[in-house]
């Protein structure tokens, strides 16, 4: 059987991150640096990734799970003796291994797909990504005969002054015949500047045994541009951020002002849908069709139903149904479930509660641990005491039920259907189907009160 396998080398230590946290793991677009470069194989078919792991490698486990195996390089002695330690995975094996690294999130599918087509095609043993770079110092770079044949590859470092003018470079991505890659690995040595085992040598290893050796020039560089600081992370994701709003703009969505947009990766939006600017859609959410997202709103791993309007709100891992307006102001914390053609007014909060269809929460309220149903109406400055000092307590409202302006219902308790809340009341108790509860003070009236007490504020 012919395998497509991927070896992802992110053993180093990242030191120029300037991080407690493993480099790959930092993310762009919600989704770590190492999972870009993982999902970009998947994409292209690799069944398999391995991922060589050293310095805080518990951190790399942790993110990315048993999406891929992992071999541990303790020491990072080069990069040919990082693929080594995934030897065991590759040994036995027909087919192709694509080389990798965890810190260049931008390399595409279609780019290794294409790698993979020319190394095929030209039956190559090794193939290596390249591109010419104005100023190619710091790279390895690519040594050809008259022909155009790869010979080897010089790093910089042990490069001569001739070889230091080739402005072609080594992007450091490779596709491999699996067995061929593992005959190179035998023979390598650390022979250099640097004292390390070169991955880069296996190519002139087995260019010398008279295997082709083939360079796939890319003109798209930014492609293979590897994060090593936290100014090269903002680049790359400023890059990544481009293609996905890209994307949706392509797939129908409108971007009022797509530079001030922010769209996680993985993010599903409806055509038609318009979203304004300043607008943070992050991660595992779902924004139906017709809607209109912002200006200014942060949308966390939620649902937005189709024709809704989120008008400078925050919403954290909630539901949100069709029809709905929430804002603008408003506040929905994790858990809350919002029906269809509900509105949620300025400065409401609402916490892992249940709100029914076509219920009106218009102002200044805080709605939490309770289960509304549809039709009701929240008078404005409505809050659910749903924190005695101990415990949270849950708190009922029936269908079409009324509750006037600055209520607080205790919690635990419940308001039934048809029933209305008068005004300023306090409720504990149970308020039946049908009546009315009242729980304030009667009003009272005292006749010439400010006249008999001289306390007229109009006269001199
Ligand atoms: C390497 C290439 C160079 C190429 C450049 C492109 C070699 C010898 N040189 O150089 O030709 O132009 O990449 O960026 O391959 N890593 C490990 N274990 C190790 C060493 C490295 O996992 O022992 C990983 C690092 O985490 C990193 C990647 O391999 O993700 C590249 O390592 P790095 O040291 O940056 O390679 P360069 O010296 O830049
Ligand atoms: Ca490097």
């Amino acid at each position: 059987m012919e395998h497509l396998m991927a070896v992802i080398l992110a053993a180093g230590e990242g030191k120029r991150m300037k991080s407690k946290n493993s480099k790959v793991i930092h993310k762009i677009c919600g989704k770590a640096l190492v999972e870009w470069v993982v999902d970009a194989a998947k994409e292209c078919g690799v069944k398999e990734s391995v991922l060589v792991v050293g310095h805080r490698q518990d951190q790399i486990r942790e993110c990315l799970g048993d999406k891929v195996a992992y071999a541990v390089q303790e020491q990072q002695l080069g990069t040919g003796h990082a693929v080594m330690q995934a030897q065991k995975y590759l040994e036995g094996k027909e087919g192709h291994v694509i080389v990798l690294y965890g810190d260049t999130p931008l390399i595409t599918s279609s780019t290794i797909e294409k790698t993979i087509a020319f190394h095929k095609e030209n039956k190559c043993s090794a193939t290596v990504i390249t591109a010419d770079f104005a100023d190619p110092s710091g790279y390895g770079r690519i040594v050809r005969d008259k022909n155009g044949d790869v010979l080897k590859i010089v790093e910089d470092k042990d490069a001569n002054c001739e070889e230091k003018n080739i402005t072609e470079i080594n992007s450091g991505l490779y596709c491999f015949n699996i067995k061929d890659l593992l005959a190179g690995l035998s023979e390598l040595n650390n022979d250099n500047k640097q004292g390390e085992f070169y991955l880069t040598d296996t190519l002139e290893i087995l260019a010398k045994k008279g295997s082709k050796v083939g360079a796939l020039k890319i003109s798209e560089a930014s492609e293979i541009f590897g994060i090593n600081d936290r100014v090269q992370l903002a680049e790359a994701a400023e890059l990544i951020r481009k293609r996905i709003v890209d994307m949706h703009m392509r797939a129908g969505v409108t971007l009022i002002d797509p530079a001030s947009v922010f769209i996680d990766a993985g993010v599903v939006i409806g055509m038609d849908t318009i979203v304004y600017p300043g607008t943070y859609i992050e991660a595992g959410s779902k924004i139906g069709e017709d809607c209109i997202i912002g200006p200014n709103s942060r949308i966390v791993r939620s649902t937005i139903g189709n024709g809704s309007e989120i008008n400078n709100s925050v919403i954290i891992e909630s539901k949100v149904g069709m029809d709905t307006h929430v804002g603008p102001f408003a506040y929905l914390r994790p858990g809350s479930d919002i029906g269809s053609k509900v509105k949620i007014g300025d400065f409401v909060e609402v916490k892992k509660s249940i709100i029914g269809d076509n219920t009106k929460v218009s102002h200044l309220t805080y709605i939490g641990d309770a289960e509304v149903g549809s039709n009701v109406n929240l008078g404005c400055g409505v809050v659910v005491v749903n924190y005695d000092g101990k415990k949270k307590n849950k708190t009922v409202i029936g269908d079409n039920a009324f509750v006037g302006c600055n209520v607080n219902l205790i919690s635990p308790v419940t308001v039934k259907d048809n029933a209305y809340v008068a005004a300023g009341s306090t409720i504990t108790e149970e308020v039946p189907e049908n009546a009315l509860a009242i729980a304030r003070s009667r009003q009272v009236i005292k006749e010439e009160w400010v006249t008999s007490k001289g306390m007229e504020r109009g006269k001199k």
